[in-house]
């Protein structure tokens, strides 16, 4: 029986029709994927100011995904190779202890509104409590998120009495936004309101918009992994688990690590949310400010080892991502990436990419951990040379490892191997 071709050994029109059938996406769809149709600069005019044209990055699909028992192909838009091949693997490691599971809260973003000018904080900021529930009622102006279910929740209030500017109010209202971003619902409600905020404080509002410390919105993501599936040639399954543990440490209690820790974790999730036309600064800065919630900045994940001796991985940050909206309508491909993973709300979209991001996380760790990241890299660049000296895909993989052996990584020396592989046939 002829063996069946991984994902990664296909070419590329073979990648697209299998994606097609495995995520049931139709012609129209594989003629956007392909760059046949897709984001045209008539549409882009559309999207911002001052067009010129549009620009490529590549769109990888990484696989053996499972989150809360559902198998889904993971569409990653990222110029940093080993990145979509590094998820892959480590979702197939995730795998052996059952996927991910995941979780995320209601989609609850946060507005905040800067009162200027009041004479008296402590008893405005009481009139704004008392006034809550007036102020919830007239924030409520979207009819269609509403009859969706969504709408403002909560108000508080908070003094800020240290400042340049003088003592102010800050007035928080945590709004609903079901699937959207809800950057622009909330921002409207904040609008809305402003006047009667004014009224009751007898001061000036100044600033009126959501804020991207999203810590009504978080979504978290764990996953189990049995130590024979960490093995590698050289360590056992249990050092390596031990190895992760121990890095995961230098991040929990050094800023320096936590910021490159938490980028490879933002390796993953970015890529995600830039394949779905989501606002990546967003979700960057919501990250980060939540990675120093604590008054210092540290790891946003945390590795440890669970009661059956298996390596466990838990991530929590905010994810601000929408599946209506902004770009995830109105791009192409955009469209197209929430179609295949088969997504029915954002929070399931927020808890794929969480997912993503631990699984980012864990394969940084462990080749940071084990054999160093550059061993890897190396392979690939290897990889890319041989393919460049004119190897087959299929030949690719051993003209590189022995280039690597030897550590003599160039197009001379794959070229040199080619033929001597063909003089000894
Ligand atoms: C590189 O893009 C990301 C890493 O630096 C992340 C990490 O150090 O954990 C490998």
């Amino acid at each position: 029986m002829e063996k069946k071709q991984k994902f990664y050994e296909m070419g590329v029109p073979e990648r697209l029709v299998q994606l097609a059938v495995e995520a049931g996406l139709d012609e129209g769809d594989l003629d956007v994927l392909s760059g046949k149709a897709g984001l045209s600069t008539d549409l882009a005019e559309r999207m911002i100011e001052n067009v010129i044209g549009i620009y490529a990055l590549p769109l990888g699909i990484a696989r053996n995904f499972v989150v809360n028992g559902r198998e889904m192909p993971v569409p990653m838009v990222i110029e940093e190779p080993s990145v979509v091949a590094a998820a892959s693997y480590m979702a197939k490691l995730a795998r052996a202890g059952g996927g991910f599971k995941a979780s995320a809260s209601p989609p609850e973003m946060i507005g905040q509104v800067q009162v200027l000018d009041v004479k008296d904080t402590e008893s405005a900021a009481k009139a704004l409590e008392k006034q809550k529930d007036a102020i919830l009622k007239a924030a409520d102006v979207d009819e269609v998120l509403r009859r969706l279910g969504g709408g403002p929740r909560e108000l508080s209030v908070r003094i800020i009495s240290e400042a340049p500017a003088g003592p102010f109010l800050v007035l928080h209202i945590v709004m609903d936004v079901r699937n959207a971003m809800g950057a622009n619902a909330v921002n409207t409600a904040l609008e809305k309101i402003t006047p009667m905020v004014e009224k009751i404080t007898g001061g000036r509002a100044l600033l009126r918009i959501l804020t991207n410390l999203a810590d009504r919105r978080l979504a978290r993501a764990s996953c189990t992994i049995p130590p024979e599936a960490l093995k590698t040639d050289t360590f056992s399954g249990e050092d390596v688990r031990d190895r992760i543990i121990e890095a995961s440490a230098f991040a929990e209690a050094d800023t320096y690590r936590a910021a490159t820790h938490n980028k490879g974790i933002m390796n993953g999730v970015d890529a995600v949310v830039i394949a779905t036309g989501n606002d990546w600064r967003a979700v960057e800065a919501g990250a980060h400010a939540y990675a120093a919630r604590g008054g210092r900045y540290t790891s946003l994940s945390r590795w440890s080892q669970a009661g059956d001796a298996a390596l466990h991985g838990e991530l929590e940050m905010p994810m601000a991502v929408g599946t209506v909206g902004g770009a995830t309508r109105v791009h192409p491909t955009a469209w197209i990436a929430l179609k295949m993973m088969g997504v029915q709300s954002a929070r399931e979209l927020a808890e794929i990419i969480v997912s993503v991001g631990l699984a980012q996380n864990l394969g940084a760790l462990r080749a940071l951990a084990t054999e160093g990241i550059q061993q890897g890299h190396m392979a690939l660049h290897a990889r890319q040379v041989a393919i460049a000296a004119g190897a087959s895909p299929e030949l690719a993989e051993a003209v590189a490892g022995r280039m690597v052996e030897e550590d003599q990584v160039n197009l001379d020396r794959a070229r040199e191997i080619l033929q001597e592989r063909s003089r000894e046939k």
